[in-house]
């Protein structure tokens, strides 16, 4: 813990321990660049060291700043891995040429390939899902059983949801680019902001503490957000989250729109097999068990259970798009949010 932060202090200064000026040697370290900020990572790493050797070194920043550091670092980057969330940021990096691809039998027998790009440049290492969330008291879950149906004239007034700078959303979009083309998303798009009930502000759980104090009966939100409401200790949370229930929209066709924690081997990695040891120890069956306790995500190896809490949501299907076309069509769910006026 200390360490990492002695890393992140040290970052600001522009230093990086361990690398300056060594040639591009393996070392028993890696290197971890990371958006994610959990302690529960942590542990995983100091697992990962105790059984292999090899010490994690740790820079926590935004995903933006990271992909901003390794493009300025370019070939004298330290960094050997990338752990970002979202497909979209992962998919950027790649298109950046900031990725290598990795060919791991383990990782492509371990992880569903909806879950991981076809190259090999990142892997998902756990998925969350963009539910709708509905009123208990005013939402009707028969006339909302999709994303489409977020366009509905009947839900004037209604719809609740982030603004179209946040990544989910871009992802949400370009999935249903994916699934509709661009014609009807637009469409769609322009349906979603005749409805909604405010504008765009505020996080996922804005947007559910919205529903609670009655601005809106329906609201876009990844899942943990929901687990994690539901078990804070700030009442107002829990109380909003308890008085939501949770649609997985598209359930009879496509499937509800999901997402993954992902992490990539970066281009210049100076220790590039301890990476790859460290992505197939995220993926191993111990840490995805770590990762699956907490934060209620769910685990990309199917082997491994997710949260008892996540069970009482039951199972559902999901769309099974590559996730690496969230990518390919952000732009165009860009031009769109834009276009329809969508904050
Ligand atoms: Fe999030």
């Amino acid at each position: 813990m200390k360490k990492s932060l002695l890393f992140t202090s040290l970052l600001g200064l522009g230093l990086f321990i361990g690398s300056c000026g060594t040639p591009k040697e393996e070392s028993q370290e890696v290197n971890v660049y990371t958006h994610r900020h959990y302690d529960v990572d942590q542990e995983i790493f100091d697992k990962f060291t105790e059984q292999t050797g090899i010490k994690v070194n740790v820079v926590n920043a935004s995903a933006d700043e990271l992909i901003e550091r390794l493009v300025s670092e370019g070939e004298q980057s330290p960094a050997d891995v990338l752990i970002t969330v979202d497909a979209g940021r992962l998919n950027r990096a790649q298109s950046m040429d900031l990725l290598q691809p990795i060919q791991s039998e383990f990782l492509n027998n371990t992880i569903p390939s909806e879950f991981r790009d076809p190259e090999g440049h990142w892997f998902g290492v756990t998925y969350r899902a963009r539910i709708i969330a509905y009123s208990k008291e005013r939402g009707d879950v028969n006339l909302v059983k999709s994303y489409e149906d977020l366009a509905k004239p009947e839900l004037a007034g209604k719809v609740l949801i982030r603004s179209s700078d946040n990544v989910y959303n871009q992802s949400l979009l370009a999935s249903i680019v994916a699934a509709n083309g661009e014609e009807k998303a637009e469409e769609w798009a322009k349906g979603v902001v005749a409805n909604f009930a405010r504008e765009p502000k505020g996080n996922d759980r804005d947007q559910v503490k919205a529903i609670a104090s009655g601005e809106g009966d329906y609201a876009v939100v990844n899942t943990y957000y929901i687990g994690l409401m539901l078990t804070s200790e700030n009442e107002e949370e829990k109380k909003a989250a308890e008085a939501i229930g949770i649609i997985f929209p598209n359930q009879e066709d496509r499937g509800t729109h999901v997402n993954v924690s992902g992490v990539g081997v970066t281009k210049n990695a100076p220790n590039k097999d301890n990476a790859v040891k460290l992505i197939e120890f995220l993926a191993g069956e111990e840490a995805q068990n770590t990762l699956a306790g907490f934060n209620f995500e769910y685990p990309t190896n199917p082997n491994v259970k997710r949260d008892a809490l996540l069970d009482t949501w039951g199972d559902f299907k999901r769309d099974p798009i590559n996730l690496a076309s969230l990518g390919i069509n952000n732009e165009a769910a860009i031009k769109i949010f834009d276009k329809v006026g969508w904050k």
